[in-house]
C-alpha cells in the first residue's frame, strides 16, 4: 500500500472537482492541489505556452514531494501528458483515455458529444481516445462518431463562481444545443470545471444523455497504483495557487459547499520561463 502525497493540478478551480473526488473516495491521501489561477483560462492560450505552464508546475509538485502526479486538467492531459511523462520520475495520470473507455462503454448509439475548451476541443484528444478504446473494445462496441464542442464562455463563468446564473444557462444551450440536434447519447465533461455545471447540464440534456465525469476514474488509477481507500491518520489537504488565494478560497468554497482557506500564492513563472 502507498501512502505518499498526491500532487494534483489545473489551471484554476476546475481540477477541485478531481481533488474532492479523491478527497470523498480516498479520504486520509495527503494531497497537495496546484490551481495556476494567474494563467486561467489554458484554453485561450496556444499549446506551446500551455506546455510551458505544465511543466513548471509538474516540477514544482515533485520537488514538493508528490509521489504521483495527477493532471486534473483536460488541456494538460491533451498537450503534455507526454512532455512530462518523459522525465517524472514519478507516475503520472492524465485524464482523457479513462474517460474515453468510459464514453465507449457507455454509449448505445455509437454517437459521443465532448465539451471542452476550445483547445482540448480542437486537440483531437478525444477522437483519438475514443478510437483506440472502440478498437481495444472490437466486437464488443460498434463504430463510434466523437463530436467535441469548443466552449470559450464556460470557464471564466466557473471561475466566477456563476454555475446556476441565467448567463451560464444560456451558454450551455447554446453549446449542448448542436449535440443535441444531433443526437448524442453520451457526453463527456471534457473539462474539469465543467461538473460544477451538471446540475444545469443535465436539465438541458434530460435523461437519456449519459454524462461521463473524468475524475470518477482517476481513483481507480490511483489504487491500480496502491492508494488505498482506507489512509492511515488525518492528512489536511493542501491548496497552492498562482494568483490570488484569497480569491480562490472565496471560489473554492462556494463551489464545494464548505471552507477552504489557508490557500498559499507560489509563483513558478521564472521557472515556467526557464522552459523545461
Ligand atoms: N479545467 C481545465 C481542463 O480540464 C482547463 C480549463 C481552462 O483553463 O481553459 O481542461
Amino acid at each position: 500500500m502507498r501512502s505518499g502525497l498526491i500532487g494534483l493540478f489545473d489551471s484554476g478551480v476546475g481540477g477541485l472537482t478531481v481533488a474532492d473526488r479523491v478527497r470523498q473516495d480516498l479520504p486520509g491521501a495527503p494531497f497537495l492541489y496546484f490551481g495556476d489561477t494567474a494563467h486561467v483560462p489554458y484554453g485561450n492560450r496556444s499549446a506551446e505556452e500551455v506546455r510551458h505552464l505544465v511543466s513548471a508546475i509538474a516540477r514544482h509538485l515533485v520537488a514538493s514531494g508528490a509521489q504521483v502526479l495527477v493532471m486534473a486538467c483536460n488541456t494538460s492531459s491533451a498537450l503534455a501528458l507526454d512532455l512530462v511523462r518523459a522525465w517524472s520520475p514519478v507516475p503520472v495520470i492524465g485524464i482523457i483515455e479513462a474517460a474515453s473507455r468510459a464514453a465507449v462503454q457507455a454509449t448505445r448509439n455509437g454517437v459521443i458529444g465532448v465539451i471542452a475548451n476550445p483547445l482540448t476541443a480542437g486537440s483531437g484528444a478525444y477522437e483519438k481516445a475514443c478510437a483506440q478504446a472502440a478498437s481495444e473494445a472490437r466486437g464488443a462496441v460498434g463504430g463510434v462518431r466523437v463530436l467535441p464542442v469548443g466552449c470559450p464562455r464556460l470557464v471564466p463563468l466557473v471561475e466566477a463562481g456563476e454555475v446556476h446564473s441565467p448567463a451560464a444557462r444560456a451558454a450551455l444551450m447554446e453549446y449542448l444545443g448542436p449535440l443535441q440536434a444531433e443526437g448524442i447519447d453520451t457526453l463527456v465533461l471534457g473539462c474539469t470545471h465543467y461538473p460544477f455545471l451538471v446540475p444545469l447540464i443535465a436539465e438541458i440534456l434530460g435523461p437519456g444523455v449519459r454524462i461521463i465525469d473524468p475524475a470518477v476514474y482517476v481513483v481507480a488509477e490511483l489504487v491500480a497504483l496502491g492508494w488505498s481507500p482506507s489512509q492511515p491518520g488525518e492528512a489536511r489537504p493542501l491548496y497552492q495557487v498562482s494568483g490570488d488565494p484569497l480569491d480562490f478560497d472565496r471560489t473554492a468554497s462556494r463551489l464545494l459547499g464548505r471552507p477552504v482557506t489557508g490557500t498559499t500564492r507560489v509563483d513558478l513563472s521564472a521557472r515556467a520561463c526557464a522552459g523545461s
